[in-house]
């Protein structure tokens, strides 16, 4: 199996392009699915203090015996703690969750423009704290959009290194990517495979039976070669294994190019709009 490419980021760090997603992952078989991946050979991993399972994370960490230095660990807090206060406590008990005393990416997980008066820039100058103080090597943002990363790019100091946003070949999100591309700011594709959603799809179904690699696998090289970063979700031994199995082959532009154009637009989004979007957890 060929190595995971990094990136760099515009504050110079390093991220393996490919990482291990684990949203809706039961707390108690994150750890397991956390070791599993570190064992097939994942050295990247995405979590939040909305889904409940850092803890499993770090513990599967721990349980693989691979240094912490190894691996790549990113969360991102909670739609709850905007406020600066807030965003410190809730910071603290990511570190505690994990059992480790920095995170290599620490995210804004959505902007919630309609709450906290629509105040996410001190919510940023909280996170730049966190970089300075060394507890988040890098920090980011994710599902921002472009007004918001310009209100950012204003009203404060540093240029997110990431935005995480969804994209996949029926939600394309060409506007963000683009603002993200000229900007030095690294797009995080999440929901790579759309949940599921587009690998019955014909075209992609062509190019994996041409390829002789899975549906999975074809969408994810696509975004490979697009640059942006993923973390497929499993918790199936085989399919983690063949979600990192894509660095073997290349799809050609006529494929790439086929798979860019089962864009849907805003109807190929299947989460929710960041601009309206403001669940907060109980
Ligand atoms: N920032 C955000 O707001 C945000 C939002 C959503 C997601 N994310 C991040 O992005 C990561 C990935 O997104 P996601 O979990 O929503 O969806 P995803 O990775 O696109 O898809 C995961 C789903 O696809 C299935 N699957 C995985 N590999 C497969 C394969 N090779 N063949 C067939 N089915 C396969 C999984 O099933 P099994 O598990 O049953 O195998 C699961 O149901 C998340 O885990 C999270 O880290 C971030």
């Amino acid at each position: 199996m060929s190595e995971v490419p990094t990136i760099e980021l515009n504050d110079g760090a390093k991220i393996p392009q490919l990482g291990f997603g684990v949203y809706q992952i039961e707390p108690g078989e994150t750890a397991e699915a956390t070791r599993k991946a570190l064992e097939l050979g994942y050295r990247h991993i995405d979590t939040a203090e909305m889904y409940q399972n850092e803890a499993g994370v770090g513990q599967g960490i721990r349980d693989a015996g691979i240094d912490r230095a190894e691996v790549y660990v990113t969360s991102k807090l909670n739609n709850g703690f905007h406020k600066p206060d807030d965003a410190r406590r809730a910071f603290d008990s990511t570190l505690a969750e994990l059992g480790f005393d920095y995170v290599d990416l620490f995210l804004i997980h959505w902007p919630l423009p309609t709450l906290y008066d629509g105040d996410f820039v001190s919510t940023w100058q909280t996170l730049e704290e966190f970089k300075r103080d060394g507890r988040a090597r890098s920090i980011g943002v994710s599902n921002f959009q472009v007004p918001h990363l310009e209100r950012l790019a204003k009203e404060t100091e540093t240029v997110p290194t990431v935005n995480q946003i969804e994209v996949h070949p029926y939600f394309t999100n060409d506007e963000v990517r683009a603002y993200g591309q000229q900007h030095g700011i690294a797009t995080e594709a999440w929901s790579p495979i759309a949940q599921g959603a587009v690998l019955g799809d014909q075209v992609v179904q062509g190019i994996a039976d041409a390829t002789g690699k899975s549906p999975a696998q074809v969408v994810l090289r696509w975004h490979i070669q697009r640059g942006d970063i993923v973390f497929p979700k499993s918790v199936t031994p085989a399919r983690i294994k063949e979600n990192l199995d894509i660095f073997d082959f290349e799809l050609s532009s006529d494929d790439a190019d086929a798979l860019t154009e089962l864009n849907k637009g805003e109807k190929g989004r299947t989460g929710p709009n960041p601009d309206s979007f403001d669940y907060i957890p109980s």
